[in-house]
């Protein structure tokens, strides 16, 4: 799977705290740059941060967002998923930070009380069932 992050099989992912998913965190690094470069901070001034995902298993389905709260880069893979509904309509599944409640959709990453938003990256998985991610977040 040219051009993607090798996320790991099923059976790698951890219990989430709230016991509602299992996950992984995975390192992002643009353009293959990483953190013990001494050039890092020539990498950081080009743009090419790191950054880190969460995988999130929901039953047989993976979700992959920002690895931390936009807010005060809290852990979201201790947060709570919850379902967005209105009037007991469900429109898709989100994930609440437990430090202040913030809630962000998993399919457009945006925040139900600011505009701070979550970038969202494609999953997709292979004939042996490893999960893989896709770089470059999606456009939503
Ligand atoms: S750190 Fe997540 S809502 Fe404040």
């Amino acid at each position: 799977m040219s051009g993607l992050i090798a996320v790991g099989l099923p059976s790698t992912f951890k219990d989430s705290p709230s016991g509602k998913f299992s996950y992984k965190v995975v390192t992002i690094s643009e353009n293959k740059i990483n953190s013990e470069d001494p050039n890092k901070k020539l990498s950081d001034e080009l743009g090419f941060k790191e950054k880190k995902a969460l995988v999130l298993k929901i039953g047989e389905e993976y979700q992959a967002i920002d690895a931390f709260c936009p807010h005060q880069g809290y852990p979201l893979a201790h947060g709570n998923l919850v379902d967005i509904e209105d009037f007991g309509v469900c429109f898709g599944k989100a994930i609440k930070c437990p430090a202040h409640f913030w809630t962000f959709g998993l399919d457009n990453g945006q925040c139900d009380r600011s505009p701070h938003k979550l970038k969202v990256y494609n999953c997709t998985t292979d004939s042996s069932g490893t999960v893989f991610i896709s770089p470059k977040p999606k456009d939503v």
